[in-house]
């Protein structure tokens, strides 16, 4: 997935699988290993999961196979994209534009994840981790964030990885690892579940998942599932769009968007199953935050043999998944960088890596010393979640879906998703339109507005 400049021909996914995998490798990643436990937990388990999963069939899938369909009619970044698709008074493009903010805000926490992931290899490695302890598991973790040097460090190690991935255009050779490696992870998720599930106190852990108590629903709860279905699909700020943008003409766009939208259900589902049980069984908080992935997971591997080498063996595969991941959100500058200010991708790619040093190091820092500081009563880690999860990704959906709906046209639309009249799926392209035209933009306003109070 490398292209070299401005003039080049643009590059494309080679094969059918090839785009499946990348797009799936989008997908895939922290969010469902660390955001998708952690949210559920602390907004009350099953009422959450609920929300979640119609918002992602009734917005976040439409909105995906919408940002697709744009992306590969206009072969180019999305600020590009949406220019050449309305050429006319409104600047559409701002979608694109608030998306590049949106990759800023998302990568300057999402590294700091991945480094505590790197830095969790190594210390599965060293063994320091892995008890059934609640007092060590946390007190591992505790010692990890709140060390600024351990932090910034793994950061760094996190962004110049990515940043050599980038440069190198070793971009086909994670694609390929990627392809191999995921059947992996779930596998040893697989396994996970099952040893989760012959834990003590199981059944509590699979009654928070599934027995919905729809008294723990507010507005606030409903919005943070709609701001996860969005992140989970890396839509709503062009992501999808610059994929779709090197999508074949022959590829059929909506069965891809609900392969990989079940695929990654699948995967956020049995890491749910994985956590809670152990969580209960344990005696963790459900609403750790943030940390409860960190400190369940070594407890679960404690109650296995070879757990050691087998929890090394999961972190290495979750900093895969979360490489794919990574790689998309800094396509969207890197790619508008170069494409738009006609910079060479190296250059373009340190750019954004020098950006993102600057301010990924606040959440790098957010339990050091920035410790004190906030922002609207959150630290800058969770006010740059907040900000791109629950604001900017819903609100570039609601213009995708109007665009798509009231701009781009029916007829443009259809042809789009038939691959010109050669695929028969004229009713799935009206439902999804309908969808899009009426119902995602309303939906996602009234729980945007009752999400922030504002009705
Ligand atoms: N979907 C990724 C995950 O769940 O880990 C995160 C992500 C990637 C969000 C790309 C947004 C994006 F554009």
């Amino acid at each position: 997935m490398e292209h070299t400049g401005q003039h080049a021909k643009r590059d494309g996914f080679s094969s059918g699988f090839g785009v499946l995998a990348a797009t799936l490798g989008s997908a895939v990643g922290l969010g469902n290993i660390w955001k998708f436990p952690y949210l559920t937990g602390a907004n009350g388990g099953a009422s959450f999961l609920l929300v979640y999963v119609i918002a992602t069939l009734l917005v976040a899938l439409p909105v995906m196979i919408a940002e697709i369909a744009l992306g590969r009619k206009a072969k180019a970044n999305p600020i590009t994209a949406l220019q050449t698709l309305a050429p006319g008074r409104l600047p559409w493009w701002l979608i694109g534009a608030s998306g590049m903010l949106a990759a800023f805000l998302i990568l300057s926490f999402y590294s700091e994840v991945v480094a505590w992931v790197f830095a969790y290899v190594a210390k599965s490695v060293a063994g320091s981790v892995l008890s059934s302890d609640r007092a060590v598991t946390e007190a591992a973790f505790g010692t990890l964030i709140s060390d600024p040097v351990q932090s910034l460090v793994w950061q760094w190690v996190v962004l110049l990885s990515m940043g050599g991935i980038l440069l190198l255009g070793v971009a086909k050779g994670i694609e390929a690892l990627t392809k191999k490696l995921m059947p992996l992870l779930f596998l040893l998720l697989v396994l996970l579940c099952a040893v989760s599930l012959s834990l003590e106190k199981a059944a509590d852990g699979l009654a928070f998942l599934f027995n919905p108590d729809f008294g723990k629903l507010t507005g606030g709860v409903v919005l943070t599932a709609l701001g996860l279905a969005f992140f989970k699909l890396s839509i709503g700020m062009g992501t999808m769009m610059t994929y779709g943008s090197y999508f074949r003409d022959d590829q059929d766009i909506p069965a891809t968007a609900m392969r990989v939208m079940s695929a990654d259900l699948c995967v956020s589902l049995l890491a749910g199953i994985a956590i809670f049980p152990a969580v209960f069984t344990f005696g963790f908080e459900p609403a750790a935050g943030p940390a409860l992935v960190f400190i369940t997971i070594p407890a679960v591997f404690a109650q296995i043999p070879m757990g050691q080498a087998l929890m090394v063996v999961f972190f290495v595969l979750t900093a895969i998944a979360a490489t794919g991941a990574t790689l998309s959100l800094m396509e969207v500058p890197v790619l508008i960088i170069q494409e738009r200010f006609g910079l060479p991708r190296r250059k373009a790619t340190g750019v954004t890596l020098g950006l993102l040093a600057l301010t990924g190091s606040t959440c790098a820092l957010t339990n050091s010393t920035l410790a004190g500081v906030t922002l609207f009563g959150m630290n800058l880690f969770d006010l740059f979640d907040f900000v791109s999860s629950n604001l900017l990704l819903p609100a570039g959906g609601i213009f995708i879906a109007l665009f798509v709906g009231w701009v781009w046209g029916l007829d443009s639309f259809r042809q789009a998703l038939s691959n010109e009249g050669r695929l028969r799926n004229d009713r799935l392209a009206y439902m999804v339109y309908f969808l899009l035209r009426f119902v995602s933009p309303l939906l996602i306003l009234v729980v945007m507005l009752k999400g922030l109070n504002l009705i």
